[in-house]
């Protein structure tokens, strides 16, 4: 049984993983894929960003996106569909242009439109808005936060809403599991938009965590029901755990696996956790030695596709 079989049996809609395009030539991680015992459900890591989607004003492009859905609907599995409205790895026509609120917003709401209306059916769930919190709970000064307030987020989930009913719609960040200030802003977010009458399913809780940092099972699951009292469902959608000093010794093993049981363990605790997502499942491709140099050693599997401490204690908890 992997840990998909394992998740649904333990009453989860899903356990899934991040992947792209640049993956499919690998066959040893292909086996792993294809596997559908091991995930259900995948998020494309960058081919459905706005820099790939639509390089240039109005010039739409879904030939990778399309490749990583393919191959998901063609194996029987789901797709999470990330991300519509992110201050980064957006195309330099928007994050450098000069922009009204009038124009950002009518461009915002034809990217998305378009992007929605292209994946109409084929996404469980759409990360609509991606990281628009500081650290204290305070909005994040983007080009979209800078030009409209904080009535972009409305405006966002409106327009998916339009283009697919059936997506759930997500609001998506990081540190919401470890950062009371800023779970607070996202609380106020999800309640601007209740308030505003506009449709938010679910947040998604990134959990790019770090060993020895990451909080115990029971606050991981106090922090998932403050959301959850609000009506909404929850999820874990790019978890990793992080080594911070490499080579990671056999004790930091053994703690990373407390840590993904911790996370894991927490949504089972949440009726309303439908899943988790790990953010990549082998550290052959994980983009955190990149992102975080010094750490690393995060994921699942390790880079020869050897299952670490971390596996097996999740099998184990499941
Ligand atoms: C990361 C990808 O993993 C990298 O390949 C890319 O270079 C940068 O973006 N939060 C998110 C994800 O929502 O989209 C990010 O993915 C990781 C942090």
């Amino acid at each position: 049984e992997g840990l998909h079989s394992l998740m649904v049996a333990a009453g989860k809609l899903y356990f899934g993983t991040a992947m792209d395009t640049g993956n499919f030539n690998d066959p040893a991680y292909m086996a792993i894929v294809t596997n559908k015992s091991e995930f259900g459900m995948f998020t494309p890591e960058n081919s459905m960003k706005w820099q790939v989607t639509e390089p240039q004003l109005d010039k739409f492009s879904f030939t990778q996106a399309d490749e990583v859905a393919q191959k998901v609907k063609s194996n029987g599995q789901m797709l999470r569909c990330h991300t519509l409205v992110w201050y980064s790895q957006l195309p330099t026509f928007v994050a450098n242009g000069s922009w009204t609120p009038a124009t950002l917003s009518a461009v915002m709401t034809a990217h998305i439109t378009n992007v929605v209306t292209h994946y109409a059916g084929q996404c469980y769930a759409w990360d609509v808005v991606n990281e628009a919190l500081n650290e204290d709970g305070t909005f994040r000064q983007s080009v979209f936060f800078q030009t409209l307030g904080s009535a972009f987020i409305p405006l966002a989930f409106r327009a998916a809403a339009a283009a697919d009913p059936r997506a759930k719609l997500y609001y998506n960040d990081f540190n919401l599991e470890t950062t009371p200030a800023k779970t607070a802003g996202a609380l106020r977010i999800v309640q601007l938009l209740q308030s505003n009458k506009t449709r938010i399913d679910g947040v998604g809780f990134q959990a790019h965590l770090a060993v020895n940092h990451t909080p115990p099972r029971t606050s991981l699951a106090a922090t998932l029901r403050r959301f959850t009292a609000l009506g909404l469902e929850v999820a874990y959608t790019e978890l990793d755990v992080a080594q911070t000093a490499l080579p990671e010794s056999a004790a930091a093993l053994a703690q990373q696996a407390r840590d993904y049981v911790a996370v894991v363990g927490s949504c089972l605790d949440v009726p309303r956790c439908v899943g988790v997502t790990v953010w990549q499942f082998t550290d052959k491709f994980s983009w955190v030695p990149a992102a975080f140099p010094g750490r690393g050693e995060a994921c699942l599997f390790a880079s020869d596709y050897s299952r670490k401490p971390a596996y097996d204690a999740l099998v184990a908890l499941l």
